[in-house]
C-alpha cells in the first residue's frame, strides 16, 4: 500500500519545504499539509490543504480517516523565543499534540510518526563543546523542557507500544525559502534578507555567541533519511543527535561582507541572549552517523553564498 502523509503545522519553516518535498517522492495527492492558519504559501497550493488544530483531537482523527492517512510528520510547536511568552500555550501546544499523534499511533490508525525535537533539550550544566548523545540534561526553558519531556514519551511510547516514532535534535535551521517562526536562532535568517535589503543587521545575540546550525536542505534530507531508514537500524528512539556546523553571528557577519563588504552589523542582546546561552555550541552525531548514515555536507562558506544567491533570485522575481 502507497503511503499517504499528513503534515501538521505545514506553513511554517521547516512544514513549507518539507510539502515541496515530499510531494515530489510520494505524489502531490499523496501529501496532506495542515495548519491552524488557512494557506498562505502558494508553493502549498499543489495538493490537499486543510486547516487543522492540533489541540482538536477528534478533527486530526477525522483527517486521518478521510485521507486513510499512514505516516504524520508533527511539526506544529511553539518555538523557544516564542514559548518563553507565552507558558501555558507552550506546554499545552507542545505537549498535547505530541500524545495525540503518539495515540494514533499507538491505536493502529497510523503506522510512523516523526516528531523534531531541539538542541533545546540541552541546558547550562550539559557540556556545551561537541555535546554528546547522552549526557546531563537540564533545560532550563519552557520549549527545552516541552523537547525533553516529548523524548522521553516518543521512547515510552515506543517500548511500551511498538509505536515506530523518529526523532532527530535539530539545530538551528537556516533557509531562504520559508521564514523562521520564534526561534533564538532566528537572526541567522533574517540577517540575509537584511544584509541585502538595507546592508545592515541589529543581532538580538551577542557577537560571540556560538550555536549549532544546519542549513535546511541538510536537515530535510535527514528527515528524509531517517524515515526510510529500516526499523531495526534506528536504535535510538527518543530522539538523535544531528550536527551540521557552529558559528557566531560575527563569524557569520565576516563571511556576509565576503560578498557585501559594505554590510554593517550591530548587537543588541536581548532576552534571547539567556537562552542561547544555555545552549551547547557544538553537537557530537556519532549515533546518527553510525545508524542511518548521517553526514552534513553545508559549510559556513557554502550556506552564506547559497542564502546570498537564493534570497537575491527571489527578491528579484
Ligand atoms: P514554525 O513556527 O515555523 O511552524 C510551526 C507551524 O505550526 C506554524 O505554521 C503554525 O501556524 C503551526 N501551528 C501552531 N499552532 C498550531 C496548532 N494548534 N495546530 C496546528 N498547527 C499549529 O516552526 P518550525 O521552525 O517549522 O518548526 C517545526 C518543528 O521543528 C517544531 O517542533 C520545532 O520545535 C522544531 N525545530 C525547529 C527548529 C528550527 O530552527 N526551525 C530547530 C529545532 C527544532
Ligand atoms: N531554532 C530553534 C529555536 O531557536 C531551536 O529549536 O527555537
Amino acid at each position: 500500500m502507497k503511503d499517504t502523509i499528513l503534515i501538521i503545522g505545514a506553513s511554517g519553516q521547516i512544514g513549507t519545504e518539507l510539502v515541496i518535498t515530499l510531494r515530489k517522492i510520494y505524489g502531490d495527492a499523496n501529501v496532506i499539509a495542515t495548519d491552524i492558519l488557512p494557506m498562505a504559501n502558494e508553493e502549498l497550493s499543489t495538493g490537499p490543504f486543510e486547516v487543522l488544530d492540533i489541540l482538536d483531537q477528534k478533527s486530526l482523527f477525522d483527517i486521518v480517516k478521510k485521507y486513510n492517512v499512514t505516516q504524520v510528520y508533527l511539526l506544529a510547536a511553539l518555538l523557544s523565543a516564542t514559548a518563553e511568552k507565552n507558558i501555558e500555550l507552550g506546554w499545552n501546544l507542545n505537549m498535547r499534540s505530541l500524545s495525540h499523534v503518539l495515540d494514533l499511533a499507538r491505536e493502529k490508525h497510523i503506522k510512523k510518526v516523526y516528531w523534531p525535537s531541539s538542541i533545546a533539550v540541552f541546558g547550562p550544566s550539559t557540556p556545551s563543546i561537541l555535546t554528546p548523545q547522552r549526557t546531563i540534561m537540564e533545560p532550563n526553558t519552557v520549549y527545552g523542557i516541552s523537547k525533553l519531556a516529548g523524548e522521553r514519551w516518543c521512547e515510552y511510547y515506543h517500548e511500551k507500544f511498538s509505536v515506530d516514532v523518529r526523532s532527530i535534535r535539530y539545530p538551528g535551521l537556516i533557509g531562504w525559502k520559508s521564514a523562521p517562526g520564534g526561534g533564538t536562532t532566528d537572526y541567522a535568517v533574517h540577517i540575509f534578507h537584511e544584509a541585502l535589503k538595507s546592508g545592515q543587521y541589529t543581532s538580538f545575540l551577542s557577537d560571540d555567541t556560538t550555536l549549532p546550525m544546519m542549513h535546511m536542505n541538510d536537515a530535510i534530507r535527514a528527515t528524509l533519511e531517517i524515515m526510510e531508514a529500516p526499523a531495526e537500524s534506528i536504535k535510538i528512539r527518543s530522539s538523535y543527535n544531528v550536527a551540521g556546523l557552529s558559528f557566531s553571528p560575527k563569524e557569520l557577519a565576516d563571511e556576509i561582507q565576503k560578498h557585501i563588504p559594505d554590510f554593517k552589523m550591530s548587537y543588541e542582546s536581548d532576552y534571547r541572549q539567556a537562552i542561547a546561552d544555555s545552549w551547547p555550541k557544538s553537537i557530537y552525531d556519532s549515533e546518527a552517523k553510525t545508524d542511518w548514515n548521517w553526514k552534513s555536507s553545508f559549510n559556513l562558506q557554502e550556506l552564506t553564498s547559497d542564502m546570498l544567491t537564493n534570497i537575491k533570485t527571489l527578491v528579484n522575481q
